[in-house]
């Protein structure tokens, strides 16, 4: 009987779960008590025996997401009943309200497309901080999220966004950052900039379009990131944020670093990739 007694989700049930690259970091996503691995083929299966209620959390969390191209599949055996599931999916979308903050100060202007695909201020600082203060050429910048991450930790940096209406949304928000004598902003069109990178740390944002967090992404579907790694890869030092749903089998060998979020609603939630070629 699921559920059990005494306890209300005490019922075991063994949990295997495939398709979590092990770059992603299966600790932070799995949990990582009491989890077996075990590869097969080229996955790695993680298996464990859980009560009910983690079952369920873990079914909800994963299932049908997509890591690497790869879609996430859990297996609970026992299965799980409807009850336990609903009630899981909803416990997890209450959970999710919670998330990094996008800007952490007061004042700053974001347009819709700029607020979705906005950098959380802590995480665009953590990721400022990777730079060690070199400059960076951020094509395509949004409403700044990533530029005051790299400007706050040290580096000066140019930005570059076609969208005149978000470029100065982004230069508003870097006084309130109070960074805005380290940013030069420039209107205009990312790819004839690359040329003028001159041994600069390159970062891109690309747009990701509908769905990719859903499906599988690959180089194709990020025009901009398509057009600055070029054939066989960039030329020289470049950063890319890109949906954890993209497949990195389909860019030229980079360093991979799964980014999760810092709040009780992301922190187990792979919020993107970020993907460096060339880095020194
Ligand atoms: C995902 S957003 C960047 C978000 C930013 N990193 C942040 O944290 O606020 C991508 C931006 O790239 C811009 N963009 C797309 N293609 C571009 C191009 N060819 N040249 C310049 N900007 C471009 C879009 O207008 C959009 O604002």
């Amino acid at each position: 009987m699921e559920g059990g007694y005494p306890g209300v989700g005490m019922a075991q049930h063994e949990v295997s779960v495939r398709g979590v690259p092990e770059w992603i970091g299966p600790e932070r996503l799995l949990d990582a008590r009491g989890w077996a691995a075990r590869v097969e083929g080229e996955t790695t299966v993680y298996e464990g025996a859980r009560a009910s209620t983690e079952a369920a959390d873990v079914q909800a969390r994963l299932r049908g997401l997509v890591l690497d191209g790869v879609f996430v599949s859990v297996d609970v055996r026992p299965a799980l009943s409807r009850a336990r599931v609903r009630e899981a999916r909803l416990v997890d979308a209450r959970r999710r309200r919670v998330t990094t903050p996008g800007f952490d100060r007061a004042g700053c202007r974001v347009d819709d497309e700029g607020r979705w695909s906005l950098t959380p201020a802590a995480i665009a600082l953590r990721i400022g901080e990777q730079a060690r203060g070199r400059p960076v050429l951020d094509l395509g910048c949004g409403a700044g999220g990533n530029s005051i991450g790299f400007a706050r930790a040290g580096s000066t940096v140019v930005a570059v966004e076609r969208d005149a209406a978000r470029l100065l949304s982004a230069q508003h928000n870097a006084r309130v950052y109070g960074v805005e004598d380290k940013i030069c902003f420039e209107h205009g069109d990312a790819t004839a900039w690359l040329s003028k990178a001159q041994g600069q740390l390159v970062f891109v944002d690309p747009p990701w379009g509908k769905g990719a967090r859903s499906s599988p992404q690959r180089l194709d579907d990020l025009p901009l990131l398509l057009r600055l790694h070029g054939e066989r890869g960039p030329p020289g030092e470049l950063w890319a944020k890109v949906p954890a749903s993209f497949d990195t089998r389909t860019v030229a060998p980079c360093e991979r670093e799964a980014i999760f979020g810092e709040a009780e609603g992301d922190r187990r939630f792979v919020k993107f990739a970020l993907l460096r070629w060339g880095a020194p």
